[in-house]
């Protein structure tokens, strides 16, 4: 194996602890020699909340990102090529270069990463702060829009909306059960230890995944926490990736400055709140994701890191 066979082979591992949509990691990697490869597992797709697959992509695109900054850490240049049919992406390792210590620690930040589902702090997120995850949704490639208190009050409605339409629809709960909590796919979904014991006092409701978990998560109210939507100009597969970059760019960033990031999907998987969210944006772009902010508490390290499947079942070599 050539060196840059090793580093694409090392970054597709570390990509295996990117985000995705109730933990399913959809996507396969192929390294061919100086290039590696990103596809989308369909297997693994939601077909009932995420019929589009723009969830699935937004979860390929966050793993790309984890890719490239785990390439970017052993010092390696690369190019990332987006063909328009399979696969999603290629990236071309270009050259080794010397280790940067800033992108080490990027790196580092990317895996101690992880969902954290309990009440945010009563500290609310500081406006620079704010103002860096915006900057870092640019950087990746899509955009972020703080709400304002009033939206936060329609996205509240919203959420109550999407959640009665999917508590209702036995196909969405049968999916969901599928993966969330004691009988999941081995390597994927999300375990008891991450999901509250009992729903948090909220504005904005989070996902009611149907079952108690083992997590506390905090007697108080997340009145300090900020929502914020991912947006961009375009509604099509190459819009959802690199919004999955830019979801990882911001959850970087949020980390590196003390920020916890919640995805909220359940708005986006319903035409008629997705159409909602599109209006709080003022019809400026279209909603890939709502976000909810919040200071971390320092004293905690935060839940259990979800599992993931084995490097063997999602990266192929083929020197
Ligand atoms: C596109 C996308 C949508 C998500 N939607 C939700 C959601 O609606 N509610 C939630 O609690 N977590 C959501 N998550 C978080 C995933 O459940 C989480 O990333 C996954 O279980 C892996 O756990 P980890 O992030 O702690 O590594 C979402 C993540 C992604 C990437």
């Amino acid at each position: 194996m050539t060196t840059a066979t090793v580093a694409l082979a090392r970054a597709a591992d570390t990509a295996r602890l990117a985000p995705s949509v109730h933990n399913t990691q959809p996507w396969r990697w192929v390294v061919r020699g100086a290039r590696l490869e990103l596809y989308a597992v369909t297997g693994r797709q939601l077909r009932e909340q995420d019929p589009a697959g723009r969830l699935m992509l937004l979860s390929c695109g966050a793993a790309l990102h984890h890719a490239r900054v785990a390439l970017d850490a052993e010092g390696w240049t690369h190019r990332v090529e987006r063909p328009a049919a399979e696969p999603l992406a290629v990236i071309h390792a270009e050259a080794a270069g010397s280790v940067d210590p800033h992108a080490m620690h990027r790196l580092q930040l990317l895996l101690i990463r992880r969902t954290d589902r309990r009440v945010v702090s009563d500290e609310p997120v500081a406006p620079d702060v704010r103002e860096a995850l915006v900057d870092a949704a640019r950087l990746g490639g899509a955009r972020l829009q703080v709400l304002s208190r009033d939206q936060v009050l329609e996205l509240a409605v919203m959420i109550e909306h999407a959640g009665d339409a999917q508590r209702h629809d036995v196909r969405m709960i049968a999916e969901t059960a599928t993966w969330v909590g004691g009988d999941r796919p081995a390597g994927t979904g999300l375990p008891d230890a991450v999901i509250p014991a009992e729903l948090p006092l909220t504005t904005v409701a989070e996902r009611d995944f149907g079952v108690s978990g083992t997590l506390e998560a905090g007697a108080g109210h997340d009145n300090a926490a900020a929502y914020a939507v991912l947006y961009g100009d375009g509604d099509e597969p190459a819009d959802w990736l690199r919004a999955g970059e830019a979801l990882s760019e911001i959850w970087l960033a949020a980390i590196h400055r003390g920020a916890a990031v919640l995805p909220l999907s359940s708005p986006v998987e319903l035409d008629f709140t997705r159409q909602a969210l599109r209006r709080i944006l003022g019809e400026v772009g279209y909603p890939y994701l709502v976000l909810r902010l919040g200071t971390s508490d320092p004293d905690h390290a935060g839940p259990a890191h979800t599992p993931r499947l084995p490097g063997e079942q999602v990266i192929e070599i083929v020197d």
